[in-house]
């Protein structure tokens, strides 16, 4: 199985020649076929529609059978969204294993959104992924949401397959999830035939991309927050800026060459208690706002607290089994449920005792509201202190969301001293302790 590369003989590796120059037959699409035409001479050439791409695969094994040394050439990398996986699914499906007589490899090639990339500056230097938007094999919702967490995570995106005669839509589409999370100026490559006859290169904004002249030989390069044109050239920066000045090459103060940045991982949950530290009034859905990272990083970070580096007023310990946690809270008397949805806030007053879990449900109805939870979404809990202010018990979801909190009712300056210790006794037997990771004896 041949990668060829974009598709000029200069950029085809020379492994890839040598295994086509070393064929009895080659077989491939009548396209790839036509780009390695200078190679072909005195070789029984197998050549298919775009649609018969299994056909491909199984006269790939039936010429090997026959004894014959036989080159499935693809474009790019024929690993990536090429013939390697459906050929391996046809071998494995005819009884062939890895040692059987017919050896089989894999000769890589650059792939488009390397060969693209090459074109048009450095786009791809940082974290990037790559999303085919053909809806042949791949439904909808799928691609949906892999757009939708690459435009979130600020990945660089290379789409392929963005668009085709029939698939005019999908890009309009991945445009429109795209600028949920990225500036309207965003700027986006979008190359067509890179390192062939019809090669075409055009630098855009996100907001102009699905104008913009698209077909099933275009890859479109998208940039993240960082990257920038100059002088028509797309570059990512590789985030050297973070930790060295550009003139003297130096360390900015506190990194150090080699070591992680003082925002690395150590350094990010410091980060997250300074900024408690420094801003006491800050609520933490402020804080969770601010860092835009999942409730779970910030009270993770809370935990992480020691005398020398505090999270302010907060302290957080995390609660493995919320069924446990449950059990107690009902003993605690008067509570304030708060549950959140996007732009609202619901709070109610009730009592521990009133809360009833049947199964996947928890609930409490009373004349004046009903209050009913999924139960199922909870994995795990947290026992959250704003000293003097609050003592919260956060039921999380498996994405480090919050489902909904309870709180401790304050009367008259204080809490109810009961339901303080039965808090205070909750935080020793069922919290886990950093050191050993294990609920407290
Ligand atoms: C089925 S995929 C094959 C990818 C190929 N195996 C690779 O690694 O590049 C076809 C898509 O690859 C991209 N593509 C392949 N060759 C290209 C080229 N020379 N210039 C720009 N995009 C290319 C286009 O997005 C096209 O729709």
């Amino acid at each position: 199985m041949v990668g060829f590369g974009p598709g000029s003989k200069e950029d085809m590796t020379y492994r890839a020649r040598e295994a086509i120059a070393s064929a009895d037959v080659v077989i491939g699409y009548t396209t790839y076929i036509k780009l390695v035409a200078d190679l072909l001479e005195g070789k029984e050439v197998i050549r298919k529609g775009m649609t018969e791409e299994i056909d491909r695969c199984v006269e790939a094994y039936e010429q090997a059978k026959m004894g014959k040394v036989v080159a499935l050439v693809s474009s790019g990398d024929i690993g990536i969204y090429g013939m390697a996986g459906p050929t391996y699914e046809v071998l494995f499906q005819s009884g062939w294993r890895p040692g059987d007589d017919i050896e089989v490899e894999v000769v890589t090639g650059s792939t488009a959104l390397s060969a693209c990339s090459s074109l048009v500056g450095a786009p791809l230097t940082h974290d990037f992924c790559s999303i085919s938007l053909s809806d042949l094999l791949t439904p909808w919702p799928v691609i949906a949401n892999r757009l939708l967490a690459a435009a979130r995570a600020d990945f660089v995106v290379a789409l392929y397959n963005p668009k085709s005669g029939r698939r005019t839509q999908q890009i309009v589409e991945a445009q429109r999830i795209l600028l949920q999370y990225r500036k309207a100026d965003t700027p986006v490559a979008i190359v067509k035939s890179a390192y062939r006859r019809r090669q075409s290169i055009l630098m855009v904004r996100l907001d102009e991309m699905a104008e913009c002249d698209i077909g099933m030989l275009s890859t479109v390069l998208i940039g993240n927050s960082s990257t920038f044109v100059r002088d028509n050239l797309m570059i990512t920066p590789r985030g050297y800026a973070n930790k060295y000045d550009k003139l003297t090459g130096e360390a900015h103060e506190g990194e150090r060459a080699g070591r992680s940045l003082s925002i690395g991982l150590t350094g990010w949950k410091s980060c997250v208690r300074s900024y408690l530290r420094d801003s006491p009034g800050s609520s933490l859905q402020a804080v969770v706002k601010y860092f835009d990272m999942p409730f779970e990083e910030i009270l993770s970070a809370i935990h992480g607290a020691v005398a020398e580096d505090t999270a302010g007023n907060y302290l957080a310990i995390p609660v493995r089994d919320p069924v446990l946690l449950l059990n107690e809270v009902r003993n605690w008397g008067q509570l304030r449920a708060v549950v959140r949805s996007e732009g609202a806030v619901g709070e109610m007053m009730l009592d521990g005792a009133d809360l009833n879990l049947h199964g996947e449900r928890l609930s409490l109805e009373t004349k004046n509201f009903h209050l009913h939870v999924d139960w199922g979404r909870i994995v795990h809990a947290w026992l959250v202190i704003r000293t003097g202010q609050n003592h919260g018990v956060y039921f999380m979801g498996n994405q480090g969301e919050v489902v909904f909190t309870l709180a401790l009712v304050r009367q008259n300056g204080g809490f109810d001293t009961a339901a303080e210790r039965g808090y205070r006794q909750a935080w020793e037997r069922l919290g886990v302790t950093r050191e050993t990771g294990h609920e407290c004896a």
